[in-house]
């Protein structure tokens, strides 16, 4: 998940919107430490649970990652915009765990990725996750704009 991370973070400019969904311990907040990596911002990605939001500045010159745990954001957009996070929007990439229903307004363009946790015959694979990643909006209509993502290898 983190790999898939580094690879996503190629893809993305500033001002893109990505929304994270999946269960509890899906592993949002992982591949969020590899997007983190991937765009060389400072400051480790954790959970930003009791925080709501949390901002990553670029280490160098590139687009700042903020980090959402919507959460408990009950209010969607309004009250993200009211956490007034001391950074551009526009300027940065959001990351949004648990934003489903709550911060599409951000951004017409977007993208969703959805992960799963892989359930065997027999067993769960504990550390299998099938991922989905779906481009929405003019910014991601070219048919190739998610190819470099078909590589990345599963462990
Ligand atoms: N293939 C995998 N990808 C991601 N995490 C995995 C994988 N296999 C096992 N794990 C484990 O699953 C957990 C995923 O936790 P993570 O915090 O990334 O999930 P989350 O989706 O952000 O959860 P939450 O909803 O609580 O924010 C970690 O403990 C990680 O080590
Ligand atoms: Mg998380």
């Amino acid at each position: 998940m983190q790999e898939l991370g580094r690879t996503l973070a190629g893809l993305l400019r500033p001002g893109d919107l990505v929304l994270l969904t999946g269960e509890l311990g899906a592993g949002k907040t992982t591949l969020t430490r590899g997007l983190g990596e991937g765009l060389g911002v400072r400051g480790a990605v954790t959970s930003p649970t009791f925080v709501i939001a949390r901002v990553h500045p670029s280490l160098s010159g590139g687009p700042a990652l903020v980090h959402v745990d919507a959460y408990r954001l009950g209010g969607g957009l309004d009250e993200m915009e009211d956490l007034d996070l001391d950074v551009s929007l526009p300027e940065s990439v959001v990351v949004v765990e648990w934003g489903d229903g709550k911060v599409e307004e951000l951004s017409d363009d977007r993208l969703h990725v959805v992960i799963a946790r892989a359930v065997g015959h027999e067993e769960v694979l504990d550390d299998v996750r099938e991922v989905s990643v779906r481009g929405i909006g003019a910014r991601w209509s070219a048919p190739d704009a998610l190819a470099a993502l078909q590589g990345v290898s599963a462990r």
